[in-house]
C-alpha cells in the first residue's frame, strides 16, 4: 500500500486552513549574508552562470533550507530571465544590480520577440527537479516570476531607478504600445509558471516590486489585470494552481488586489496596518510577511518585539511568517536563527 503524501503546512496555509505554528521562509534566503552562497557565487563567475547552471541554481536553492530548515524552498532564479529568453541581454555587474539595452522607443517594443525561447529556461525547470528529488516531502517548492509591471520597468530603464520614473513616463505617453509590452509579458510568464509546476514546483509567487508607485487606476491596469490574466492563464493549463502575490507598497489598494486577482495568498510589506489587513486581506487569502529586514539586521529586543507583533497581529489567521521585502546581505546569520526559533517557540526547533 502506498504512503498518503505528508503534509505540507505551507500549502495547508494557502489551502484555507491556519496552522498553530505559522510556517516560515524568507524573501531572498539564498543570498550573500550566506558564506556557502558567496563562494558557490564566485565560483559560477556571473550571476546567470549561477541561475542557469542546474547544479549550482538547486545547491544555492537548498543552502538555507539546510541552515535554518525552513518550511519553503524558493527555486534560485531571477525575475529578469524573462527579458532574457524574450531576447533582451541581461547582465548583472557587481554592485550595480541588473543592467538591460534600454527598450524605450515603440519601434523597439514593436520589433520585441512575440514569444519567449523557453528552451533559454531548461536549465531552471531541470535545477526544480533536481531540487524537488533532494527536499523534504513536507517543504514547499516555490517557483517563481515578476509580475509584467515591474519586469516592464526594468526593461524599459534598462536598470533599477528610485521611483522607476522611466516606464512611469512611457505608459503615460504610450499606453497602447505599453499594453503591447504587458502582454508579452503576460503570456510568457503564464508559459514560464506552468512550466515550473510541471518542473516539480508546488506553489508559485508573483513579485511586483514597483506595484507602489502606481496611482490606483494605473495600479489597476498594469499590476491587478495583468496579475489576475497570469492566475487564470496558469489555472487554465492546472486547475487549482496555487499563487502568492506580492505587489509591494500596494498600501489600500491590496484589499482589491486581493480580490481581483485571484491569488491564494498575498505578501505585505512591513508598512502594513493590521488590523486593515485582517479584516480586509486576510479575511479573503493567507497574508504572507512581513518583518521589516532592518529589525532582522538589527538583532535582539528589537527583532524579538518584530517577530512577536507579527504573530499577535496575524498569527490567528491564515499566516505565512517571512519579511516584508528580501534579506540583506549584512544581516548577521545568528539573527535568522533567533527569528525562526522565536516563530516556532523556543524549544520547538522541529515540528
Ligand atoms: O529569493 C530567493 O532566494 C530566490 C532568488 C531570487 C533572486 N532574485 C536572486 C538574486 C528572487 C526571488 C529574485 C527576485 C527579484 N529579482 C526581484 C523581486 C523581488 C525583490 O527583491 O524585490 C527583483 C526586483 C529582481 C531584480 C534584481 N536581481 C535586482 C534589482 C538585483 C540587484 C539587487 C541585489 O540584491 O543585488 C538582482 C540580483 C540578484 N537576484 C541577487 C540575487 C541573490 C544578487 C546578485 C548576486 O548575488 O551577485
Amino acid at each position: 500500500m502506498t504512503q498518503p503524501a505528508p503534509r505540507k503546512p505551507f500549502m495547508d496555509v494557502l489551502s484555507g486552513e491556519a496552522q498553530p505554528i505559522p510556517p516560515i521562509w524568507m524573501m531572498r534566503q539564498a543570498g550573500r549574508y550566506l558564506p556557502e552562497y558567496r563562494d558557490l557565487r564566485a565560483k559560477a563567475g556571473s550571476f546567470l552562470n549561477l541561475c542557469f547552471t542546474p547544479e549550482y541554481a538547486a545547491e544555492v536553492t537548498l543552502q538555507p533550507i539546510r541552515r535554518f530548515n525552513f518550511d519553503a524552498a524558493i527555486i534560485f532564479s531571477d525575475i529578469l530571465v524573462i527579458p532574457h529568453a524574450l531576447g533582451r541581454a541581461v547582465r548583472f555587474e557587481a554592485g550595480e544590480g541588473p543592467q538591460l539595452d534600454p527598450l524605450d522607443t515603440p519601434a523597439k517594443i514593436q520589433a520585441l520577440a512575440t514569444e519567449a525561447d523557453f528552451t533559454t529556461l531548461e536549465p531552471v525547470y531541470e535545477a526544480l527537479r533536481r531540487v524537488r528529488a533532494e527536499l523534504a516531502p513536507e517543504i514547499a517548492l516555490i517557483g517563481f516570476c515578476g509580475a509584467p509591471w515591474t519586469v516592464a520597468t526594468y526593461m524599459i530603464a534598462g536598470h533599477g531607478t528610485p521611483d522607476q520614473a522611466p516606464a512611469r513616463l512611457f505608459a503615460y505617453r504610450e499606453p497602447d504600445v505599453f499594453a503591447q509590452l504587458i502582454d508579452r509579458l503576460v503570456e510568457a510568464s503564464i508559459g514560464y509558471l506552468v512550466g515550473q509546476l510541471a518542473a516539480g514546483a508546488d506553489v508559485l509567487q508573483i513579485f511586483d516590486t514597483w506595484a507602489g508607485v502606481l496611482p490606483p487606476a494605473e495600479f489597476e491596469r498594469w499590476s491587478i489585470e495583468p496579475t489576475r490574466r497570469i492566475v487564470e492563464g496558469v489555472r487554465a493549463k492546472v486547475p487549482g494552481a496555487k499563487i502568492i502575490g506580492f505587489p509591494r507598497g500596494a498600501g489600500a489598494l491590496l484589499p482589491s488586489y486581493a480580490a481581483r486577482t485571484g491569488v491564494n495568498g498575498v505578501s505585505i510589506d512591513w508598512a502594513a496596518e493590521p488590523s486593515f489587513i485582517r479584516d480586509h486581506v486576510q479575511n479573503r487569502v493567507a497574508v504572507q510577511g512581513n518583518l521589516d529586514p532592518l529589525a532582522l539586521i538589527a538583532g535582539g529586543a528589537a527583532l524579538d518585539r518584530a517577530v512577536d507583533d507579527i504573530l499577535a497581529n496575524y498569527g490567528k489567521g491564515r499566516l505565512i511568517f517571512n519579511l516584508g521585502h528580501g534579506i540583506q546581505p549584512q544581516t548577521p546569520i545568528a539573527h535568522v536563527e533567533r527569528m525562526v526559533a522565536r516563530v516556532r517557540g523556543s524549544n520547538s526547533g522541529v515540528r
